[in-house]
């Protein structure tokens, strides 16, 4: 099963965009599921549900049981579980980590931040049939400040190298994270794999954001990403009248008693 959709997610490239979000737990991957290509448990959680300011010392468990929750929601999407900093010290903690993850989820491929010291973790995990999705650009395990990258030349041309000594290290997919339009470019023409870009304009094969932003509950919104509806509103709405609903004995009705 898993093979046949990585398989269908690769034949995407060249014929239609392919589409991914983040999710932290069952609910919203059920929605997602529906219409998306990819579901991926981000270690974004880290900031967006726990309030850490950044990634950097979310552990695996805390990973693993929401990727459970996700794998309850999936049954026709892509699912991919972000690795933790701490979990892919090396090749063979890596591939253990990975293991552990694929073992208890049930997901389909794990992605990691990519450094330019880490492309024999990419080698050693899909030497051992796991599936790899990589992540260039703005890395926020590796890299403290923002920043975008790709816009001078010297830096395309690295960017350039090492997306594709991923590619050859065996990786299915690659995320580009706030990448210049025209590195983007140059990548996705490239690169076999599909590159997926998040801040890193439409020339890339397919997007990715995060869901809470897109849904306007994560009260952080960079340039590139786009709420598509203000449910914090709508759900500030929907408190208010339940909190008067019961203020007034409104709530509950007859109907909602036993
Ligand atoms: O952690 C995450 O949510 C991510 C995506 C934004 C690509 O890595």
């Amino acid at each position: 099963m898993t093979n046949s959709k990585i398989k269908a997610f690769l034949n995407k490239k060249n014929k239609k965009k392919i589409t991914c979000l983040t999710a932290y737990s069952k609910n919203i991957a059920k929605i997602l599921d529906k219409y998306c290509d990819l579901v991926l448990v981000g270690d974004s959680l880290a900031n967006v549900l726990y309030g850490m300011k950044n990634t950097h010392k979310l552990n695996l468990d805390t990973m693993i049981n929401h990727a459970k929750s996700v794998r309850l929601g999936i049954s026709k999407s892509l699912m991919v579980v972000d690795m933790p900093k701490d979990s892919y010290k090396n090749p063979k903690e890596a591939k253990k980590n990975a293991k552990l993850i694929i073992k208890k989820t049930g997901c389909d491929a794990i992605k990691i931040e990519n450094n330019p010291k880490n492309l024999n973790i990419v080698k050693y995990l899909s030497r051992s049939k796991i599936n790899v999705m990589g992540h260039i650009g703005y890395t926020p395990q590796f890299k403290k400040k923002f920043k975008v990258e790709g816009k001078e030349k010297k830096e395309q041309i690295k960017l350039l190298k090492h997306a594709k000594e991923i590619e050859k290290a065996g990786a299915f997919s690659i995320v580009l994270e706030c990448i210049s339009k025209n590195t983007s470019k140059r990548i996705t023409q490239e690169l076999k794999i599909p590159t997926i870009g998040i801040g890193s304009s439409s020339i890339c094969d397919g997007q990715i954001l995060v869901t809470d932003d897109v849904l306007g509950i994560s009260g952080f919104y960079p340039k590139f990403v786009k709420k598509y509806v203000n449910l914090e509103n709508i759900v500030k709405k929907a408190v208010k009248n339940f909190v008067f609903d019961v203020k007034s004995k409104k709530f509950p009705k007859n109907k909602n008693s036993f």
